[in-house]
């Protein structure tokens, strides 16, 4: 009886076969990444918008630097994480019972109107009413996240 091929055995065997293949995140050196995010210049002018927004809106109370708090916990690798878990930073009782996953979607909320997504929280920010800006400034703190 003939054996029906096995599509994965085949791919293995082809010459090249694997190369580009997605690799796991954590396996890609950072470096890497930028230059390949940097490569393409639309997501390049966005993120230096994200950054110019940070350093102007963000800045005052927040670092991307691991383990750097200010007035505000350190926002280095906030996207994927839930909300009020860095250690070392003292969070309102608010934002520590909210169950936040910091995504797209509630980091756009929370900076559209941070008192309104964590009512009683202590960001005390006016919020970014620019969707575009928050946009950019969510992309500039994924680009700290990955
Ligand atoms: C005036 C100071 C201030 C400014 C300006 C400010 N924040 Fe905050 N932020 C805080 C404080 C304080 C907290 C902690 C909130 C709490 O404990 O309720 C916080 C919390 C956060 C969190 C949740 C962090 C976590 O660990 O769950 C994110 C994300 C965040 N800020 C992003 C931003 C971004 C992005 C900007 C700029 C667009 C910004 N903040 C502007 C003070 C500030």
């Amino acid at each position: 009886m003939i054996k029906p091929l096995n599509p994965r055995r085949m791919a293995r065997r082809l010459p090249g076969a694997g190369v580009g293949a997605p690799q796991p995140r954590s396996v890609v050196p950072p470096l890497l990444v930028s230059l390949l995010v940097l490569g393409s210049g639309d997501v390049a002018a966005d993120l230096k918008e994200g950054a110019r927004i940070f350093k102007d809106a963000c800045a005052e109370c927040h670092t991307l630097k691991e383990g750097r708090n200010k007035k505000g916990p350190s926002v280095y690798a906030v996207v994927g994480r839930k909300a009020a878990t860095i250690g070392d930073y003292e969070y309102s009782d608010a934002i520590r019972s909210s169950n936040i996953v910091w995504d797209d979607a509630t980091l756009d909320a929370y900076l559209l109107n941070p008192n309104k997504v964590v009512p009683g929280g202590k960001m005390k920010y006016e919020g970014l009413k620019d969707p575009e800006k928050r946009r950019n400034v969510i992309r500039y703190l994924k680009f700290f996240s990955e």
